[in-house]
């Protein structure tokens, strides 16, 4: 207990605030058939994040953390995964295409306590088989603690909440999660399935969703009457995942909501053990601003997408991400795609895609000439995408980008079918040297 405090003391001292992210990666294969925790066996990024020897997360600072993970399955297998909170199963994510690789992925915001613990794991007697090489990371977790409870001086906005059940969405209806993990400020309604930003702000926002068996999903988010962008997913004789996030700019009353497209017969997946669908979203605030200098309090976040397709080999392999949504501090240079840290610190970065009918979608998340991490889809005869996020520790002039792989990337994208974007925010200034011993 002492150590616990001594530690709590240095962090609050260092850096005005608690710093914990963390993202890890899988660099080689994983075989997993006992429901096993999975241990990631590269550490892209982490500050002050602490794990067992098991491979859990534990929390040392009490507050609001989000987590993504991701995974790709090797060709023809199967990945079924769990995500707990000590013994509480959560939310899962599940993979596979016949003859194909498939990839699926899941965001949950939380609320913790000090030693928490926070883990994945294969669900119990199922065959696992998780993709991983050293310039092949698909299968990643990522951490970050969004609002130290110690700090008090907001009023923090976070939600998460999943789909417990099966639902049919025929004529573009609003997806039901019914099940609410973290409602802070009190923004999710599962009555409507809105959420209704309490506060005037810049807000972060994730869904995922999963197919019923054979069936197409097909979820739009909306904000308002406005379109922002959508999952896609269908295959035969199996299950689809896909999701999408974005950072959005909201005035107070301000309607966000996942609903199906219009005129699809869409049917998503999900039992009270089995939750893929989630809607997850939270508001940055003055913790996550510097408190002096020339960006002081001054949110840094961006969200751009493709509105059309984009191929590999032209002028650029980069993405030239074509609309953005929003552009908090101009650290994102349109023209290029190139994101530019401003300010010093831990960023978080979520980036999704889609390929076009029957080609591949491949990209990867670069940090200045350093490769991250990738997504990957491709479908026989359909169309296929991937997802995947990490948290990086940024000086200022860094950069970040959205790669296409020397190959044959073909990016599905257009006006009212957005699946590729990029979205990235400063969860945390971070000045001088590292505070990590
Ligand atoms: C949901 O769909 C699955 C097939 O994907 C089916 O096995 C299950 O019985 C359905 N659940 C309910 C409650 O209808
Ligand atoms: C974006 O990058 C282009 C090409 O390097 C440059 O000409 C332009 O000035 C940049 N825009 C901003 C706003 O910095």
């Amino acid at each position: 207990m002492l150590l616990w405090f001594c530690f709590v003391a240095t962090l609050a001292g260092v850096s005005g605030q608690s710093v914990v992210a963390f993202s890890k990666g899988l660099v080689a294969h994983a075989h997993l058939t006992k429901g096993e925790i999975v241990t990631y066996n590269k550490d892209i990024t982490n500050i002050n994040a602490i794990f067992t020897s098991d491979g859990k997360f534990q929390v040392q600072i009490p507050g609001i953390y989000s987590f993504h993970f991701y995974s790709l399955s090797r060709s023809d297998a199967e990945i079924w995964l769990e995500f707990y909170k000590n013994e509480d199963y959560l939310v899962s994510i599940y993979a596979y295409t016949a003859s194909d690789w498939a990839d699926a992925g899941n965001t949950v915001i939380l609320e913790l306590q000090a030693g928490d613990t926070i883990y994945v794991k294969a669900a119990d007697d199922y065959d696992n088989s998780l993709y991983g090489a050293a310039g092949e990371i698909y299968t990643t977790f990522t951490g970050e603690l969004l609002f130290s409870e110690a700090s008090g001086s907001v009023n923090p906005v976070a939600f998460s909440a999943g789909l417990t059940h099966n639902m049919s969405l025929p004529n573009g209806g609003p997806v039901l999660f019914d099940k609410v993990l973290t409602n802070a400020g009190n923004g999710y309604d599962a009555s409507s399935g809105d959420f209704v930003a309490p506060a005037d702000g810049t807000y972060m926002i994730h869904y995922n969703s999963l197919s019923e068996l054979g069936r197409e999903m097909f979820l739009d988010l909306y904000l308002n009457d406005q379109y922002i962008n959508s999952a896609y997913g269908e295959a035969d004789h199996t299950w689809a995942d896909a999701g999408n996030s974005a950072i959005l700019v909201l005035k107070q009353g301000d309607r966000l909501r996942i609903r199906s497209r219009a005129g699809e017969n869409v049917v998503v997946y999900g039992g009270p053990d089995e939750i893929y669908c989630t809607f997850s979203g939270v508001m940055l605030s003055s913790q996550n601003t510097e408190t002096s200098g020339p960006n002081a309090n001054e949110i840094q976040a961006f969200s751009a997408v493709l509105t059309q397709n984009q191929n590999n080999g032209g002028s650029t392999t980069k993405v030239v991400w074509d609309k953005v949504y929003s552009n908090k501090g101009g650290n994102f240079n349109a023209t290029t795609g190139i994101f530019t840290a401003k300010v010093a610190g831990v960023y978080v970065f979520n980036y999704h895609g889609l390929a076009q009918q029957d080609e591949e979608v491949w990209m990867e998340l670069y940090h200045n000439y350093m490769y991250v991490n990738s997504l990957y889809g491709h479908a026989p005869h359909g169309w296929a995408g991937g997802s995947n996020s990490a948290a990086l520790k940024l000086a200022v002039g860094d950069t970040v980008y959205i790669d296409m792989k020397s190959h044959n990337t073909k990016i599905y994208g257009r006006a009212d079918e957005i699946y590729a974007s990029f979205s990235g925010y400063l969860l945390a200034p971070m000045g001088g040297t590292s505070i990590v011993g």
